[in-house]
Parts: C-alpha cells; structure tokens; sequence
C-alpha cells in the first residue's frame, strides 16, 4: 500500500464512521476521550491493565468522580464502548491512541516505561494501515526517537518526513514507504473544569511524516470542534510542554509575590484581583500551598531532562520548581509561627487538614502539597488529620501511608483541633462555618475571603 492510498482508505473509514478506535490507558485522559469518539458513533475500545476498571467499564460504572456513571452506561448498552485488558484486539482497531502515565522517576528523570511497554505491545499486535497517536505528555522527541523505532520491530514502516503547513493545510499528504501512521496530539483535560469540555479544546496535531498528520486531523475532526496542525510531532510535544511550564513559572511568580507581599503587610490576593481588570496583557495565576497533579510539577522537568543533551541549562524551570517546592514548607512554617503567637507549638499540637485533593473539587491526589504538608507536620511532631469529601480514606500511595480516615466536619470536631489549615478549597465547605468552630484557621487559598467575621482567628500564608 502506498502512503496516499493508505491515508485515502483511513480517511473515508473515518468518514463512514466504520473505523474502529481503540484508546490505551483509560484514566482521567482516556476515558473521556473514549466516551468522546462513542457517542460521535465509533466503535471504541479501552484498553488497561488495570482489570477492574475494565469490569466497571463493562458494567456502565465510573471510577472518575467528575465522569457519570449515566455517561459511561449510554455508550456501553449502544454497544458503541466496550473495554478490554486483551492487547490482541489492538490489531482490530484502526486508530490507537495511547493515553498512558508519564511520571518521572526518582531521579527526577523521565519515565517512559509505560509508553514504553505499550509500544511493544502495540507492536506485537499491529497490522499495516493503522494510525497510532501518542497523547501522553511527554519532551519533544519521544514520538520519533523512542515510539517509532519500537513501532517499527513489528516489520511495518513509518518514514520519518518533514512536511510543511501552509494556510493550515498540508497541500501534499502523500507519504512514500509508510505501512502505518504516527502522531503526537497532547492532550489538554482539564479535570472538574465546567467551563471547558474535551471536544471544545483545540486539538495540536503533528505527525511524524504529511499522511500521519493528515490522518490524525481526520480522526480528531470527529470528536473536536477545532483541530489544528503543526509540522511536526516534536512541535506538538513542545505546545504542551510550553502549556504548562508557562502555567508552573507564572504560578511560581505569584508564590514568590505572595512572600514578599506577606512581609509588606499588602494583600496578594486583592493586588490579583486589580491587576486582573486590566483587559490586555495579564493572565491572573494564584498562589497556593504548592503545586499538585500529575502534570504541572512534572512535565517541566520532561524539559528539563531532554535539554541536557543540547547542554542547555532550563533556568526558569529550575527556579519555579525551587519556589513551588518550598510551598508546603512555608504553610507548616506559617502554622507554627501562627501557634507560637498563641503560645503554643506545633509539637503534639492537634491540626486538621482540609483538602487533600490536589485542586478543588476532584478527586485526584498525585502529587497533592496537602500530602507533603501533612508529612511535614508530622515530622515536626503534630498530631494530623484530614478531611476530604472525595477520600473517605487516603490510600497506600508510592510516597505515602498516611493510615488515616476522613474526620467528619462537625462543630464540635472543628473545635477540638488547635488549627485547621485550608490545603483545598473545595467548594462544597461551609467557611463561614469552620471559622466560627474553628480555635484557629490557616488559609492557604483565600477561601475565607468572604467570611465576615472571626478574622482574629484567621490566618493567610
Ligand atoms: N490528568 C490530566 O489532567 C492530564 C492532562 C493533560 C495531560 N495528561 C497526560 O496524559 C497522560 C495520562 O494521564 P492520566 O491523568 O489519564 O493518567 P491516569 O493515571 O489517570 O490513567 C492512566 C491509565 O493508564 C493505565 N495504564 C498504565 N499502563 C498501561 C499499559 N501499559 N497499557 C494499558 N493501560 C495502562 C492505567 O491503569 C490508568 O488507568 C499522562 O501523560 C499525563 O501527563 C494528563
């Protein structure tokens, strides 16, 4: 099969909608965007390793707070999407999308080891004509470097090309010598944001040769409103990276703010809210206890890693890692100056921690600070709990054991705690509440912004 005929039989699969999508990794990325190609009527598959997501999936369950179960059981009793631990269904589908975890490891070195082992084992299961898209954020590079050449074990070949864009468009898709095809299009989820759904973020697709960005485009055209291209699969890489080491400096930047502004006795916070009026020019990023979630204090360092072979010093990252990181120390610092004005320590102190969710109003906990906080408080010698309405109990994770249940969130539990320390902001907290039952609360986030009374009690940090 040439690379234009190849690309032509994709494209009109795609328009008839008989193409058959399978999506590799279905968690807080794969999911949705399984659901997204069902319900525009594509036979999908997810793939895991994780078998017991597979059985809620085939049972119409969910195991993502902010995904409906209803959502997950339409698509499944359409018959539109089944799951699967089985990696030789892969050779029935005709486009893969890989959506599996990118870590770093404990070196803080890139962990490609999931992406990795779907590699082979998509290669073990592949037939000619099929598209492969990497989703999973990753440095500029992977999909070329490491994706292909494992792809290419198989027998089947994907040329690596330069092509070119003009007016949004490739003129020419034709690809001599492909078999398959292969692309990076990052994915943009923004878990529990009501604003914005998978299909209204723009899709940046770049292929590893004209035919794999064409066909990708086809694909992701289905599901999203808007889908662009760029020319290559390195310069996808790069938007996301870009995406997020621009939302981990600007955060950094308000973190360091915040401290001095401490000092200055000024408002951070209401300084923000004016600076934000401006109509050109700010975007407003808010300091908190620490950053959290699988991508912004990880991916940067993805960055990080790759520019050293081009002996390439990533300093702004660098810096926004070291300020970030050091949050969660000057929450705990804060807690026991806050004490020690009160003559108390922090030393068997009593304190209980509000969120552990890394953000408001999700479920997720990777690489929460309110995690790293507690740890601190412990080895500082306080007696910690939490509370959380999305973890009735905090599991065993790689870094942390906690052993511990969520409090219930009465009065007379808030006013048995020395301190109570605002790590989440959840929106479904009563703040004026826990102020008035509260003996002392520090706010990492300005949720008691509105709190009209009690601020003799209430500390921000
Ligand atoms: N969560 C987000 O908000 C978000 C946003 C943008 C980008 N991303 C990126 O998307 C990727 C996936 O993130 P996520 O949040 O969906 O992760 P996740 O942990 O929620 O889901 C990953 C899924 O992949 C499965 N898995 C792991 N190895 C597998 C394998 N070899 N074969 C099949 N399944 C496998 C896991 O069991 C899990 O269900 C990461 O690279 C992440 O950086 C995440």
């Amino acid at each position: 099969m040439t690379g234009s005929s190849l690309l032509m039989e994709f494209q009109s699969r795609i328009s008839e909608k008989t193409a058959r999508v399978g999506i590799v990794g279905m968690g807080y990325v794969g999911l949705p965007l399984a659901l997204g190609f069902a319900r525009n009527g594509f036979h999908t598959t997810g793939f895991d390793i994780d078998a017991a997501k597979v059985e809620k999936l085939l049972r119409g369950e969910t195991y993502i707070t902010h995904i409906p179960a209803s959502a997950v059981a339409a698509e499944v009793n359409k018959g539109k999407l089944e799951a699967t631990t089985d990696y030789a269904q892969l050779r029935e589908m005709d486009a893969i999308i890989i959506c599996v975890p990118t870590p770093l490891d404990e070196h803080r070195a890139p962990d490609l080891s999931y992406i990795e082992s779907t590699a082979e084992a998509i290669s073990a299961n592949m037939r000619a004509g099929q598209l492969i898209v990497l989703e999973s954020t990753t440095y500029p590079g992977t999909t070329d470097e490491v994706v292909l050449p494992m792809l290419e074990k198989s027998g089947l070949h994907c040329p690596p090309l330069p092509y070119t864009i003009t007016g949004g468009a490739i003129a020419s898709p034709e690809t001599a010598g492909a078999d398959f095809l292969l692309a990076f299009s990052p994915e943009r989820e923004d878990p529990g944001n009501k604003q914005f759904q998978t299909h209204q973020i723009p899709k940046v697709i770049g292929g590893v040769n004209a035919a794999s960005a064409v066909a990708a485009q086809a694909l992701y055209d289905q599901v999203f409103e808007k889908t662009l291209l760029v020319s290559s699969a390195r310069a996808a890489e790069m938007t996301k990276l870009l995406e997020n080491i621009y939302r981990c400096v600007n955060i950094a930047l308000v973190n360091e703010l915040k401290l001095l502004c401490l000092r200055m006795g000024i408002d951070i916070w209401e300084v923000i809210e004016a600076a934000k009026t401006k109509p050109f020019g700010f975007t407003p990023f808010y300091p908190g206890p620490g950053l959290g979630g699988h991508c912004i204090p990880i991916d940067p360092f993805y960055l990080t890693w790759k520019a050293r072979e081009y002996e390439f010093p990533t300093r702004f990252i660098e810096l926004a890692g070291e300020i970030n990181s050091a949050m969660p120390e000057h929450v705990v610092a804060s807690l026991a100056d806050a004490l020690n004005r009160r003559k108390q320590c922090l030393q068997e102190a009593r304190i209980l921690v509000l969120g552990v969710a890394y953000k408001k109003d999700i479920d997720d906990l990777r690489e929460s600070p309110s995690l790293r906080i507690m740890e601190l408080l412990k080895i500082r010698g306080a007696r910690v709990d939490y509370h959380d309405p999305y973890f009735p109990r905090l599991p065993k994770m790689r870094r942390y054991d906690f052993r511990l249940a969520s409090v219930e969130l009465t009065a007379q539990v808030l006013s048995q705690f020395d301190a109570v320390v605002i790590a989440t902001d959840h929106s479904s907290y009563d703040y004026h509440f826990i102020a008035r039952h509260a003996r002392l609360v520090l706010d990492t986030r300005n949720a008691t912004r509105d709190v009209a009374g009690f601020r003799e009690k209430i500390v921000r940090c």
